[in-house]
């Protein structure tokens, strides 16, 4: 799950029977961070695109897991916990229509 991959329908099953979700992949290995509504809502909270893709999966009670392989993305990532994002910002986010999921359509059923 990330901004590209919203899974609305399985987010609300997770509430409804109290399960948290893992986000893997919640970067979208990248593909993220050239999107211009993460781009505008990090300006306007000066943080990079990867802290608000992750405080926007936070919003949603969903746990994300990113890899990062520099002590410098660890560090911006383990700052994202700090960031609260506004409703604005989270319906910015929720707003975008593009689909792009990265894990093979035929492996997962989710
Ligand atoms: N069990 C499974 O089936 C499964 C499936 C998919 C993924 N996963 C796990 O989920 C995790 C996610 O892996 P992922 O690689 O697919 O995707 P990801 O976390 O969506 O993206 C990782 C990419 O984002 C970059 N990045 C991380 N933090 C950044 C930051 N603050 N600023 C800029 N770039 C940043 C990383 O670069 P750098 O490496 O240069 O930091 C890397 O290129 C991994 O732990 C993976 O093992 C598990």
């Amino acid at each position: 799950m990330h901004p590209l991959l919203q899974q609305e329908e399985l987010v609300a099953y997770a509430d409804e029977h109290d399960l948290t979700l893992v986000a893997y992949s919640p970067l979208a290995q990248g593909a993220v961070f050239d999107l211009p509504e993460l781009r505008e809502v990090a300006e306007k909270h000066t943080v990079s695109p990867a802290q608000v893709c992750l405080a926007w999966l936070s919003t949603k009670g969903v746990v994300p897991i990113p890899k990062a392989s520099s002590e410098a993305h660890v560090r911006d990532n383990f700052a994202a916990t700090d960031l609260e994002l506004d409703d604005e910002d989270v319906a910015r986010i929720d707003a975008i229509d593009r689909e792009k999921r990265l894990e093979d359509e035929e492996f997962v059923d989710w």
